[in-house]
């Protein structure tokens, strides 16, 4: 990454220690991030990462040499004659992950035989750790005992994920390493103390709605939910009050917000509705089916039964019906279009009486529904601006910059 990335971090200078265990590739992830939001990202490798993951891609993605040993230090970057003090002096956070249950024992015993427990040993707290381990050893009193220490001495020990281990045999349990995504939110609750979102109540909805016709079939659409519970999890940690309504979706709940499921266009108004009342703003990233079927079926219907022809009906367009009472609220909107996206995305910007809108394109190589990434246009009433790729979490961050503005200038 060439160009320094502005986003909420910016000019936050981190650290970041790695140490060795089969979770320490996704600390590259993290690194990304970290970057993206804007923030100087120092590496430290301890000599077992060294065996699972290479300096290199770090070095590529911070534009700054990983830090490996104690004698001499490689590279430059904010270090000076004791680097190993002089870093978590500037460091702004320093952040540990993978954790493994050594470093965890290094740093709350006060253990400093290589680089990074050194840096430990002078940081002040809180620093962040994302521990990463085989469940038995997590549950083991030792780690116990050495993460109740850091705790009470004010780092942030986050919890880790219960999930499948590395090895299959080992089977389910809590040692996952937390996702880089969630580790950057708490990051950004340590650097951000007044998260720009801070007293909005935010209503999210993501997903498709499906519409039955019978017991077993129904109408949808190919929306994953993604962007919607993207931007769920990134406003929660900006600070909003989130809801996210959900159609059904594949994806887990964000950590932050809360979670209402539902199923058709008519629960998803339903919820919303019911939602809107004390919100400060919604984002309509859902797909809301326009059409459901007139007449479905609790039974499932059979061959012979005819007719072929599906009668339809419209559904509340649950955007347009909001804007009509909005008062000081904030609205936007999402347009997905094969064709003309920007023109059609413009119109229904005015006729839903929106505050902004982001139109995608769902057809091509450039395919927004489902995918990881997309490009987006971002449009209010005197500008358009046309945004890069970005991956759904990314983007999300760019539109709530966006209303971010807006609720400050509601909200001063
Ligand atoms: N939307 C909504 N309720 C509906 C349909 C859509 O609130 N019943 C919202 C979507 O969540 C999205 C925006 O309206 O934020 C635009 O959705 P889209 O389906 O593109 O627009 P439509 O108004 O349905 O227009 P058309 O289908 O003609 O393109």
């Amino acid at each position: 990454m060439s160009e320094q990335a502005q986003g909420p971090l910016t000019a936050k200078k981190t650290v970041l220690g790695v140490s060795g265990g089969i979770a320490s590739y996704k600390s590259i992830d993290l690194a990304r991030l970290l970057v993206l939001d804007g923030a100087e990202v120092r590496t430290v490798l301890t000599q077992s990462a060294a065996s699972f993951v290479q300096p290199l891609p770090f070095e590529v993605l911070t534009g700054m040499t990983p830090i490996q040993r104690m004698f001499p230090v490689e590279g430059g970057g904010f270090t000076g004659d004791m680097p190993h003090i002089s870093l978590s002096d500037s460091a702004d956070l320093i952040i540990i992950a993978p954790a493994t249950a050594n470093i965890i024992g290094k740093f709350a015993q006060g253990v400093g035989d290589d680089f990074l427990s050194t840096l430990l040993l002078s940081a002040r707290p809180p620093v962040l750790v994302a521990p990463a381990m085989n469940p038995r050893m997590w549950a083991s009193p030792a780690v116990q005992e050495n993460v109740a220490a850091l705790r009470a001495r004010g780092h942030l020990v986050m919890e880790p994920g219960v999930g499948r281990m590395a090895r299959a045999e080992e089977g389910t349990g809590r040692g996952r390493m937390p996702e880089p995504g969630e580790i950057l939110l708490a990051a950004r609750a340590i650097l951000l103390p007044n998260p720009d979102l801070a007293g909005m109540k935010l209503v999210v909805t993501a997903g498709p709605t499906r519409e039955r016709w019978d017991a077993v079939r129904y109408l949808s659409n190919r929306s994953s939910g993604k962007m919607g519970f993207a931007l769920a999890s990134e406003a929660a940690g900006r600070g909003a009050d989130v809801v996210l309504v959900s159609g059904p979706a594949a994806l887990a709940d964000p950590s932050g917000a809360r979670v209402v499921r539902v199923e058709s266009a008519a629960e998803m108004y339903e919820a919303v509705k019911n939602e809107w009342a004390d919100a400060h703003a919604l984002v309509m990233a859902a797909a809301v089916a326009d059409y459901r079927p007139v007449d479905p079926s609790a039974r499932k219907r059979k061959k012979g039964e005819g007719p072929l022809a599906v009668e339809l009906e419209r559904t509340t367009d649950i955007l347009a019906e909001l804007g009509t009472d909005k008062g000081s609220r904030i609205l936007i909107g999402f347009a997905a279009e094969t064709d003309e996206v920007l023109e059609r995305a413009k119109e229904k910007l005015a006729r839903k009486g929106l505050d902004f809108i982001v139109a995608n394109r769902v057809s091509g190589d450039e395919d927004a529904m489902g995918a990881d990434a997309s490009r987006a246009w971002i449009i209010d009433e005197s500008e358009t601006e046309e945004l890069p790729v970005l991956e759904k979490g990314v983007l999300a961050g760019r539109i709530l910059d966006r209303l971010a503005k807006m609720w400050q200038n509601i909200s001063n």
